[in-house]
């Protein structure tokens, strides 16, 4: 298993460019099931999360070519529409073919996933949602097995919490199902919207994307499209908390600012120096001195869980207390301990952390124990004095292309072992 050996102290300076987003590439790969015509997709992420995807596709009966960030994806027949055990508890984004195997052909069989490190992570609205387009569900070993022999059909889908993969994958049913879909309580984030403009190239009629209420007109049909997945808004986040914890200056481009807004504006009222230079870029530059803020993760437009680990690092350095709230996922705290290894003053009570800082961080071994935790801690390691030594590795090769390369370019003192 690989590590990262990181000696902490240099702050990050220069340009960072940011990857297409991996969770919108996700959804978009599972929507070029729809159509048995040939769809191109660009920058797609070389992530371990994508190869897991591509893997899932080619059994399913897809023909995947990949040319860097180029994939041209064709599934002239589905050949096995399930989504095996062996993939699904590696990656639960894989219940996304959920919904385009049951509108492209009728029928789907996918593992339900297990226990998950941050959360227990149910897929129960997907189903839910394809009960209401028609489909009937049958749960045996493991699996659920969804069948539509007649196609679906157009239903409200009032969903009961906010699911950013759920909206997606019965957006994904509803575009091929009869007659009219409305999704109400929908995620809003910029990944749904992406998944929307890619159908809709494809030929789907779908209004709302990016509200809370979604409607879709089904079509008979799909065709091809080409499309370039947007900019990974986490990835610009970790970078721009990394700029802030070394007291760096950094500019982070090929990125869209305002998707990560809530992020900015903590980070401002931390007392960071956050500009835009251009349309596609941020410069975050550290000020010396932080300033706690307090922080509660919520969906889109809100602050991001996803970035939650990496600001709990940015706030062990911060003047003050800050208390951390996580409203999403219930158990996304497990950097929590890590931190505290290397000298962080964190408290947890229930769903929030009462971070205590600054605090002089130390170099130590610690365990990456999800993707965005091993993000935290690198972000840690980067400001830390002496050397931290992060184990499993493999959670942040998941979702952070070639982080270690991108980082040593802009001068920080990582390097992979294995
Ligand atoms: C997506 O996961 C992201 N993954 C996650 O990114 C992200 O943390 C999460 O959204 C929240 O923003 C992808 O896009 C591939 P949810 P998703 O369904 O869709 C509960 C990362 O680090 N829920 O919006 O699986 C659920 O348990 C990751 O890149 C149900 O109860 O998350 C959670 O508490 C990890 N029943 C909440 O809703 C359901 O059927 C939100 O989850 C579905 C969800």
């Amino acid at each position: 298993m690989d590590k990262f050996v990181i000696t902490g102290g240099t702050p990050l300076q220069g340009e960072i460019a940011i990857s297409g987003s991996k969770n919108s590439a996700l959804p978009a790969l599972a929507g070029a099931l729809l159509t048995d015509k040939p769809v191109t997709l660009k920058r797609i992420p070389r992530v371990r999360d994508i190869r897991t995807m591509q893997r899932l596709l080619v059994d399913i009966g897809a023909k995947v070519e990949a040319q860097g960030e180029t994939f041209q994806l064709h599934t002239a027949r589905i050949v096995c529409p399930e989504a095996p055990y062996e993939l699904v508890k590696t990656m639960r984004a894989s219940s996304l073919v959920l919904g385009p195997l049951v509108a492209r052909s009728g029928r789907a069989r996918v593992s339900l996933p297990g226990g998950c490190a941050i959360g227990s992570r149910p897929i129960n609205l997907h189903i839910f949602g394809l009960e209401q387009l028609g489909a009937s569900i049958h749960q045996s070993h493991g699996y659920i097995e969804a069948e539509a022999p007649d196609g679906l059909r157009g239903a409200v889908i009032d969903f009961d919490r906010i699911t950013v993969t759920g909206t997606e994958d019965l957006m994904m049913a509803a575009v091929l199902a009869k007659g009219e879909t409305i999704l109400r309580n929908a995620a809003r984030e910029p990944e749904v919207v992406d998944l929307a403009e890619l159908l809709a190239r494809m030929g789907a009629q779908i209004e709302g994307a990016g509200t809370s209420t979604i409607r879709i007109q089904g079509v008979e049909l799909l065709g091809g499209a080409e499309h370039t997945i947007i900019p990974d808004r986490i990835e610009a986040g970790t970078f721009a908390i990394g700029a802030a914890i070394t007291n760096g200056d950094l500019t982070i481009t090929g990125c869209q600012p305002d998707h990560v807004g809530a992020l900015v504006s903590k980070l401002q009222l931390a007392g960071v120096d956050v500009t835009q230079p251009g349309p596609n870029s941020l410069r975050v530059r550290g000020a010396g001195r932080l300033r706690s803020v307090d922080m509660t993760t919520e969906e889109y437009p809100g602050f991001a869980t996803d970035l939650q680990a990496q600001y709990m690092a940015l706030m062990t350095q911060a003047e003050g207390i800050a208390i951390i709230t996580e409203t999403i996922f219930e158990n996304r705290f497990m950097h929590a301990q890590e931190l505290v290894r290397m000298g962080a003053n964190i408290r947890l009570d229930g769903k929030q952390a009462i971070v205590a800082g600054p605090r002089e961080l130390t170099g130590a071994g610690v365990i990456a124990s999800d993707l965005r935790a091993s993000a935290s801690l690198v972000l840690a390691a980067l400001m830390a004095r002496g050397e931290t030594v992060i184990d499993r590795v493999y959670h942040i090769d998941r979702g952070y292309e070639k982080i270690e390369a991108k980082l040593a370019r802009v001068g920080a003192k990582i390097r992979r072992v294995e």
